[in-house]
C-alpha cells in the first residue's frame, strides 16, 4: 500500500516502519508523505489505539532527511521542504491524541533524530546512535531539531551536540534525557509494545488530555495549568472516568471505552 513504508497492526498498535534501508531510510519527498498519510490513519482509525515508528534493518532508525533533495533547493525551497515536514509530519506526530512512540534501532541522525524527537517518547536498542549532523552540511535542522533538542536535553547539551555535530551513543542519549530506555536490538520492538499495551488499559480520552497538556509546557505555553484545569473538569464528562472511579470502589479492574 505504502511505497517506503511498512505498517502492521497489532493488538491495537500500529508499527510504521521507514523502509529504504539502502538509504539508510532517509526521508525523501516519498517517505514525508506517506508519513502524512499514515499519521491522519493514526488519527482517524478507531482500530489503532497507539503507534511506534521504527526503521527497516539493522543500521538506521532514519539518517536523516534525504540529501540528495537539497542540490537544487533556493531558501524558498528549503523554507518549503521545512514547513511541509514541520506541519504534515512532525507536529502531526507531537500532537496526536494517541501515544506515538519511537522505537530507534539505529543511526537517528538529523531529521530521524528530529523525527524521534516529535514521538511522544523514545526507546532505543543499545546500537543506536543520536545526531543532528547538519552544519556539516552548511545547513541548520529545519524538522524542530532547535527547538524540541533543547526542550528534551537543555540548552547548553543541545547547542553543542548541535554545533559540534557529535554523535551520542544509546546509554549517553538516555543519561541526556533523551530516550527513555535502552533494550538489546533483538528487543526493542517487543519492550514497546509492552509499554503501549500497558498505556492501552487506561482511559483513552484522558491519556489524550495528558499528551495536550504535556504538550503545552514543553512547548512553553503560557496557559498550560489553566488548560490543565479545563481538561480535568472535561474528564468528569467521560463514561471512562466514572467507570474509573466505580471501579476503584467496587475493587475491580476498569474496563475503559474511550468514551
Ligand atoms: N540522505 C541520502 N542518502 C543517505 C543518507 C541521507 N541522509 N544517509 C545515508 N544515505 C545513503 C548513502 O548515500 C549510501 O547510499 P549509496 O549506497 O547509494 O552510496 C547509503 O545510504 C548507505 O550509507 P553509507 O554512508 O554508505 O553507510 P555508512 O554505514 O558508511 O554510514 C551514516 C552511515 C549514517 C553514518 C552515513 O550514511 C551518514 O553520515 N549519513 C548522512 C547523515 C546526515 O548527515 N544526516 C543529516 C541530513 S540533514
Amino acid at each position: 500500500m505504502y511505497k517506503t513504508l511498512l505498517t502492521e497492526l497489532e493488538k491495537g498498535t500500529l508499527v510504521i516502519t521507514v523502509n529504504r534501508p539502502d538509504k539508510m531510510n532517509a526521508l525523501n519527498k516519498d517517505v514525508i508523505e506517506e508519513l502524512g498519510i499514515v499519521l491522519d490513519e493514526v488519527y482517524n482509525n478507531d482500530e489503532i489505539k497507539s503507534a511506534i515508528i521504527t526503521g527497516a534493518g539493522e543500521k538506521a532508525f532514519v539518517a536523516g532527511a534525504d540529501i540528495s533533495e537539497f542540490i537544487s533547493l533556493d531558501a524558498a525551497g528549503g523554507s518549503g521542504l521545512a514547513k511541509k515536514g514541520q506541519v504534515n509530519v512532525f507536529d502531526k506526530i507531537e500532537n496526536c491524541p494517541k501515544p506515538v512512540v519511537a522505537a530507534v534501532n539505529g543511526f537517528s541522525l538529523g531529521g530521524g533524530c528530529e523525527l524521534a524527537m516529535a514521538c511522544h517518547f523514545r526507546v532505543a536498542s543499545a546500537n543506536a546512535k543520536f545526531g543532528q549532523p547538519e552544519v556539516n552540511l552548511g545547513l541548520i535542522p529545519g524538522y524542530g531539531g532547535t527547538q524540541r533538542l533543547t526542550r528534551l536535553i537543555g540548552k547548553g547539551k543541545a547547542m553543542e551536540m548541535i554545533m559540534t555535530a557529535d554523535m551520542v551513543g544509546a546509554e549517553d542519549a538516555k543519561a541526556l534525557g533523551l530516550v527513555n530506555h535502552v533494550f538489546a536490538s533483538e528487543e526493542l520492538l517487543a519492550k514497546t509494545k509492552e509499554i503501549l499495551q500497558k498505556i492501552q488499559l487506561k482511559a483513552p480520552v484522558a491519556v489524550a488530555h495528558v499528551i495536550a497538556c504535556i504538550n503545552d509546557s514543553a512547548n512553553g505555553d503560557h496557559h498550560g495549568f489553566e488548560h490543565e484545569i479545563e481538561r480535568f473538569g472535561a474528564c468528569f464528562t467521560t463514561d471512562d472516568m466514572k467507570e474509573g472511579v466505580n471501579a476503584f470502589l467496587e475493587k475491580r479492574k476498569p474496563v475503559f471505552k474511550g468514551k
